[in-house]
This record gives C-alpha cells, sequence and structure tokens, in this order.
C-alpha cells in the first residue's frame, strides 16, 4: 500500500496521540524521586514508570522501557539488573530513582548534562554542563561526530577541573552508551534531531507532541554497540 503524504502524516499523527493520551507528561511534583538518567526520568514524568519514582522494580522499568521507546527487553536487562543494586528502599526487588546517583555504580564523571559529585548535586540538570555539551549541537541534526566531540569536551573538562576526576573503563562504556542511545532514540543513529534531543534534556519529556514516535521495530543490542563503537572512534 501506497499512503498519499497527508494520509502518512494523519497516521503518523494518530499514533502518537495515543502515546501521548495514555501517557501524559508532568512535571514531577517536590516529593517525587529522580535519577541522573533524562531517559528513566521522562519515562516517570508520562508515567510509564511510577510518577513518585519510588518502589521500582526490574519487571515495571523493563516494560516501561519496550513501551515507550520500544527498547528490547533483551537490552535492558543488564542496566536493570546494575539500578537494582543500587537498592536503598529496603527491599532488594526494587529501587528508587535517586538511589541511581550513588557514583561508581552507573552514576559517573563527566556526564553531558549533570556536574561531577565533588561538585555537589550529580543528579539533576546542570545548565552549565549541559551549555557546554549543546555548543557542539549547531545545526538540526547532531551527528555521531557532533555527539563524540561534545562527549570528549565534557571529560577533558572535568578532568581539568575535577581534582578527583575519574572515568573507570565501566564508566567510559556507560558514557558510549549514553550518546549512543540519544543519537538512537532521538534519531536513527547516524544523526539525531536537535530539537528532540534538547526538550529530552531541557523538559525530561518525550518530543511526542513534536512528531517523536518509537522505534517501529525493537532497539537491539547490535544496534547499541554499533553507534558506541562509531562515537568511541570519533577523535
Ligand atoms: C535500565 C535502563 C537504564 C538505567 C538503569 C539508566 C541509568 C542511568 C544513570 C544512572 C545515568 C547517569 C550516568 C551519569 O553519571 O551521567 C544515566 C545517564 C544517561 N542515560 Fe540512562 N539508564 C537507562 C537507560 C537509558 C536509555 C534507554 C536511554 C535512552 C535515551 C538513556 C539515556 C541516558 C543518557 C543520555 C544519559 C547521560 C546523561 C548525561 O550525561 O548527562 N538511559 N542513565
Ligand atoms: C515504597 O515502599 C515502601 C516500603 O515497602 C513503603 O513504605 C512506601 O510507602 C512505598 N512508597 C511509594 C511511594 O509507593
Ligand atoms: C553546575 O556545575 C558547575 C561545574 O561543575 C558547578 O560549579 C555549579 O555549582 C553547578 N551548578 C549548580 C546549580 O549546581
Ligand atoms: C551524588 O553522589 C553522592 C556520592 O555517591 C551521593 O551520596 C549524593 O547524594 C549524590 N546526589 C546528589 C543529588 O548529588
Ligand atoms: C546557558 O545558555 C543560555 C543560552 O545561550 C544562556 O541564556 C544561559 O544563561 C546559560 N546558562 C548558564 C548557566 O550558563
Ligand atoms: C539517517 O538519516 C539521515 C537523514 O535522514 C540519512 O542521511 C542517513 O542515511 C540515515 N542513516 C541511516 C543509518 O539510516
Amino acid at each position: 500500500m501506497r499512503l498519499s503524504l497527508p494520509a502518512a502524516l494523519c497516521l503518523a499523527s494518530t499514533v502518537a496521540s495515543f502515546a501521548v493520551d495514555d501517557h501524559p507528561w508532568r512535571a514531577p511534583s517536590s516529593s517525587d524521586h529522580r535519577s541522573p538518567c533524562p531517559l528513566l526520568n521522562s519515562l516517570a514524568n508520562h508515567g510509564f514508570l511510577p510518577r513518585s519514582g519510588r518502589n521500582i522494580t526490574s519487571e515495571e522499568l523493563i516494560g516501561a522501557l519496550s513501551a515507550s521507546i520500544n527498547l528490547d527487553p533483551s537490552v535492558a536487562e543488564g542496566p536493570t539488573a546494575l539500578a537494582l543494586t543500587t537498592s536503598k528502599t529496603g527491599n532488594p526487588d526494587t529501587f528508587d530513582l535517586d538511589n541511581l546517583d550513588q557514583h561508581g555504580v552507573i552514576e559517573h564523571d563527566a556526564s553531558l548534562s549533570r556536574a561531577d559529585t565533588v561538585f555537589g548535586d550529580n543528579s539533576s540538570l546542570n545548565l552549565t554542563i549541559w551549555n557546554e555539551t549543546k555548543s557542539f549541537f549547531d545545526g538540526e541534526t547532531i551527528s555521531v561526530s557532533e555527539a563524540g566531540k561534545a562527549r570528549i569536551a565534557r571529560i577533558r573538562s572535568s578532568a581539568a577541573i575535577n581534582p578527583q576526576f575519574s572515568l573507570l573503563e565501566g564508566d567510559q562504556q556507560s558514557s558510549l552508551f549514553e550518546t549512543a542511545f540519544y543519537l538512537i532514540v532521538f534519531g536513527n543513529g547516524t544523526e539525531a534531531r536537535t530539537s528532540w534531543v534538547n526538550i529530552f534534556f531541557e523538559q525530561e519529556r518525550l518530543p511526542y507532541a513534536e512528531g517523536y514516535t518509537p522505534a517501529a521495530t525493537p532497539i537491539m543490542i547490535e544496534t547499541l554497540l554499533d553507534v558506541a563503537g562509531k562515537v568511541a572512534a570519533v577523535p
């Protein structure tokens, strides 16, 4: 079947509005818990995860990642297991989003939008840091090269100002995956839409209203590794 352009647009907006209607974005209340991960925060803000950010189980997290951005459960399993190791809820089968701010588990220095632990708040958006990252995004789309250079710049400037700077092997992997993730989720892995990436980091919102729709096929580990490899190769 070949759809005319207006029909295709109409279909796209129908799909998007279902997701928006079922999962309206709401800013967190002051008692809601949030994390250093802009995606998990976005999922809580849309109600894919409990809006409280509390008592999250692995089933809930893996299901939310699949329902929201079509991340294949096999990709979600590893980071979900790691997330549960940060649990401070008293129940080892659940965690609160802010448990993820423990330095050295997943949280690491040289984030794209958060300050290093040594400077205090390692979890909420820091506009000074984010401005530095954004200065590499100068067009409508962000290329692998721009994303890779933004990542390296943050590593260099953190290393320059943080006397306790550290980015161990596992942290470097996480950092590469994080950049690859936004290139894949808000683009096609080769380039991402700058306005969507900005909305995601700045509002912790999935940009449905601006045309975002989840990937048509589940995001698989091969794609993540491929894009992370390309990011790692950026000089
Ligand atoms: C179970 C799944 C996930 C867990 C437990 C998780 C956890 C985390 C944590 C703890 C951080 C903080 C790292 C730091 O110090 O910068 C982080 C960062 C990040 N996460 Fe997630 N994440 C998950 C999935 C995802 C997915 C699917 C995306 C897709 C867009 C994503 C996007 C990001 C990005 C872009 C950052 C970097 C933020 C920055 O550098 O400022 N995450 N994640
Ligand atoms: C989370 O679980 C704890 C312990 O089971 C409970 O006391 C608390 O009320 C729960 N919080 C929310 C927001 O569900
Ligand atoms: C943002 O990060 C910078 C650099 O690490 C730090 O000096 C500043 O205090 C942070 N701002 C806030 C509001 O935490
Ligand atoms: C940041 O990191 C430290 C060390 O892991 C942690 O104890 C602290 O509460 C964190 N949270 C925030 C919001 O900075
Ligand atoms: C970030 O950049 C914007 C736009 O250039 C500017 O208005 C704002 O003051 C900057 N914020 C910080 C904290 O540097
Ligand atoms: C991604 O999208 C851009 C622009 O639409 C296109 O040039 C590029 O070939 C696409 N890459 C892949 C891997 O689909």
